[in-house]
């Protein structure tokens, strides 16, 4: 008789395919010069004082980390304005979001999500044996009726990325007021903020939703210092939520969930108002180069209020992709989502001379 080792959701399993590192591209291509603008990184470095934490952290590595990090849950609490008690630190939004599958989805448990949106929702309720529901956007925005009335009596979690990725756009204050109305009060509501500083400079950008909390205490919200801080290689993020889920979420997963040079950076992260300005201002200009830019090739992109664009260039975003790879540039592909995007495709934001190499680029593949 043979046993089956593994879990039984493996055979079915999707994992998240990164996109092609650098290295590789370059050995294949023999390229001088490659800008990889396909997973929404800050191209602007790491913010300063995060880099002066982690230096001065380095003689400290001999030693494990905190399991809860004090000073780190303090300062972070103040500068969000609210309980300590309501946090929970964790290894990046990616990491955060498995400890989430993990505490709340049971085999036969659904979850709500937008289509397309972060994969990450899907697979760490797959592995768990939980299903997904997948809502179309609809033209260019969430299809709020198709996802509320996705919602049923298993229905566990249902997740609204603001800004979504891929596409960049936001739920408005009025769809994320309506869904706070009608969505039971048994399923959590997930706010993906994890790209929050960035959209925070936008008017209409909805930015009080931990406030909601105190209202509706089944809510998550995510950010991440990922993108804002340019710590994306750190894995820092947090949620705030209820005292009751902060608790339940802490106790799933590694005990140590953050390491030293993580709990480090973030603190100086804190500190860097500066720098998270000044880079919301540099991704708020080379956004609109690209939009400048797309306009002249009539091109249609989702609103974005984010680090990326996600726009349908009617050409085929495969064939676009590997000639602008063999030409030193990567994006994300619109075809990686379905058919239905397979004209699209997504870009970071870079510096100036990084959008002006895509431009010049783009155009000798448009020419071909
Ligand atoms: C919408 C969204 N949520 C969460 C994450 C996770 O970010 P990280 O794990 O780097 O904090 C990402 C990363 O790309 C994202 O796009």
């Amino acid at each position: 008789m043979t046993k089956e080792l593994y879990r039984r959701e493996l055979a079915q399993f999707k994992p998240y395919v990164q996109g092609k590192p650098i290295e590789a591209v370059r050995r294949e291509y023999g390229l001088d010069r490659i800008e990889k603008l396909a997973s929404n990184e800050n191209q602007f470095g790491p913010s300063p004082k995060a880099l002066d934490a982690i230096r001065a952290e380095l003689p400290e590595l001999i030693f494990y980390p905190e399991t809860y990090p004090f000073d780190l849950m303090k300062e972070l609490s103040q500068m969000l304005g609210i309980r300590q008690e309501q946090l929970v630190v964790g290894s990046g939004g990616e990491g955060l979001l498995w400890q989430v599958a993990l505490t709340f989805i049971n085999e036969g448990d659904e979850i709500v999500v937008a289509d397309p949106t972060f994969d990450v929702y899907r697979i760490a309720t797959s592995i768990l044996g939980g299903k997904t529901v997948q809502v179309p956007m609809k033209g260019l925005g969430y299809d709020i009726d198709g996802m509320l009335g996705a919602v049923n009596e298993k229905t566990k979690l249902f997740f609204v990325c603001n800004p979504n990725n891929p596409t960049g756009h936001v739920a408005s204050q009025a769809e994320l007021d309506r869904i706070v109305r009608e969505l039971p009060e048994d399923v959590v509501l997930f706010l993906d903020e994890a790209y929050y500083e960035l959209a925070a400079v936008s008017p209409d950008y909805p930015k009080d939703n931990i406030a909601l909390i105190g209202r509706r205490p089944n809510t998550l919200v995510l950010r991440s210092f990922s993108k804002t801080y340019g710590l994306a290689g750190v894995r820092f993020g947090y949620i705030i939520t209820s005292p009751d889920i902060a608790q339940k979420l802490g106790m799933v997963g590694p005990s140590f969930k953050l390491n030293r040079l993580a709990i480090a950076a973030a603190r100086g992260a804190i500190e860097d108002t500066e720098y998270r300005d000044w880079y919301a201002a540099e991704n708020a200009k080379a956004r609109q180069t690209l939009l400048d830019y797309y306009q002249t090739k009539g091109w249609v992109s989702f609103p974005s209020y984010s680090n990326f664009i996600w726009t349908d260039t009617g050409l085929d975003s495969q064939r676009f992709f590997e000639e602008l790879q063999k030409r030193g540039v990567i994006i994300r592909p619109g075809y990686l989502w379905g058919e239905r995007w397979k004209t699209w495709f997504r870009i970071s934001t870079g510096t100036p001379e990084q959008m002006r190499f895509f431009i010049d680029k783009t155009e000798e593949v448009l020419a071909l």
